[in-house]
């Protein structure tokens, strides 16, 4: 399985602080959004869970209104995406942009239909088209219902305050909104103790997942497709378009060429697409900034590889994954941040990332300078050897350059990646 590649260096197993277990299983697309769907709560400013309590109540009131299996997926789809398209910048407002981000995902017309509408209201007043009753998508008014409970219940003192207020006579504000049977069978759900139960409970994206288990058999590809497609969004959010594939691809490429097994390189690949995920809760003013960041700004700024682990280390597989972006600012000299990791403690997987991040960092247009050009940013990339960057993986950069470039290995997993897992 080692692969050796000319002029590559070879990293020893004790360069590894791998466990060997648990790398990329195979996912289903709702269990991965679902746990995903913070970095969409922090974009929103939302509370923890924020989305996946949207879908998990609107679900829940699909199935005391008898819809298929197949809506019920619609529903959970467009209440973890339903606000995801306030991460992004669109010229069309996050409803259209939430539809983009539900096709980056694969979801079907119903779906991006259902987040579309997630603003209509039965009676007719709603926006952006005013349709009335049964005109607007019925995964439109059960999103809404729900997005109208979580953030009643976001400001009530406590779930269970809210909880007894919206048993007696608050819910009845909801027939104008989201019309008479979706009101009763959310009333139904909001009567059942074990709906409370299961909102705040601390697994809810599993939950949430386990919703979605109809979605068929679960696959690797799955897990880098929806890698790939968080990546797009933190694109469209603080990038430019093609940066998290990119980095991605130089990621792996470089694990390749260093002789880390294929299974290792992928999941440092996932790791090269979602390493800047927390910034989607960083604000805009400060991740456009085109001068100097003030103290506390860059203290916001160097939050950033925390908030992307915390957001990927529970989903399903990529706990280590989460570990290696957390530490994807560290440098072996030390001077690295969140943490200031001593190179003992600072594992390869990290350093390749460092690297692969620099590389495409200097070869963009950023406000404040144009892109540098292939031959400075080898440059200043090897004048940080063994301080800001590792020295083998500087080493290596170059032939997983021409890697790259022969396009043997493009941004694209091997063929057959699903029966790696
Ligand atoms: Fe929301
Ligand atoms: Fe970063």
């Amino acid at each position: 399985m080692m692969q050796q590649g000319s002029g590559a260096t070879a990293v020893s197993d004790a360069d590894l602080t791998l466990t060997r277990t648990g790398l990329l299983r195979p996912v289903r697309r709702i269990e991965i959004l679902a746990h995903f769907s913070g970095a969409f709560d922090i974009a929103e400013q939302q509370p923890r869970g924020h989305a996946a309590r949207v879908a998990y109540l609107a679900h829940e009131v699909a199935r005391r209104l008898g819809l298929g299996a197949e809506e019920r997926r619609q529903v959970l789809a467009a209440g973890l995406l339903h606000d995801a398209g306030v991460a992004v910048r669109h010229d069309g407002g996050h409803l259209v942009a939430g539809a983009w981000v539900a096709e980056r995902f694969g979801f079907d017309e119903a779906v991006r239909e259902a987040i579309m509408a997630t603003h209509e209201r039965w009676d007719g007043r709603g926006r952006p088209d005013g349709r009335l009753g049964a005109e607007i998508p019925v995964g439109g008014l059960l999103v809404s219902a729900a997005h109208w409970v979580c953030e009643f219940a976001d400001s009530a003192m406590s779930p269970l305050r809210a909880r007894a207020q919206l048993q007696n006579s608050s819910i009845s504000d909801i027939e104008p909104l989201a019309g008479p049977e979706v009101a009763a069978a959310l009333r139904s759900a909001l009567h059942d103790d074990e709906t409370w139960l299961a909102m705040w409970n601390e697994d809810l994206a599993r939950l949430v997942g386990l919703a979605g288990l109809s979605e068929g058999r679960p696959s690797q590809r799955r897990l880098v497709d929806a890698a790939q497609a968080m990546g797009e969004v933190v694109d469209a959010a603080v990038r430019e378009p093609g940066r998290s594939a990119r980095v991605g691809a130089l990621s792996r490429q470089i694990a390749l060429s260093m002789g880390l097994p294929e299974p290792y390189a992928e999941a440092i690949g996932i790791a090269g697409r979602l390493l800047d995920l927390g910034q989607l809760g960083v604000p805009r003013h400060i991740t456009d900034k085109p001068s100097i960041l003030s103290v506390d700004e860059m203290e916001i700024m160097r939050s950033h590889p925390s908030v992307s682990s915390w957001l990927i280390e529970r989903a399903p597989g990529l706990a280590e994954v989460g570990d290696w972006v957390a530490a994807h600012h560290e440098r072996p000299d030390g001077r690295g941040y969140p943490e200031m990791l001593s190179s003992d403690e600072l594992p390869v997987p990290p350093r390749i990332l460092a690297v692969a991040d620099a590389y495409h960092a200097l070869r963009a247009d950023r406000p404040h300078r144009p892109a540098y050009d292939e031959d400075d940013t080898m440059t200043m990339i090897e004048l940080g050897a063994g301080r800001q960057f590792d020295a083998r993986v500087v080493e290596v950069l170059p032939t997983a350059l021409e890697a790259l470039a022969r396009g043997g290995d493009d941004e694209e997993p091997a063929a057959g990646s699903d029966a790696a897992s």
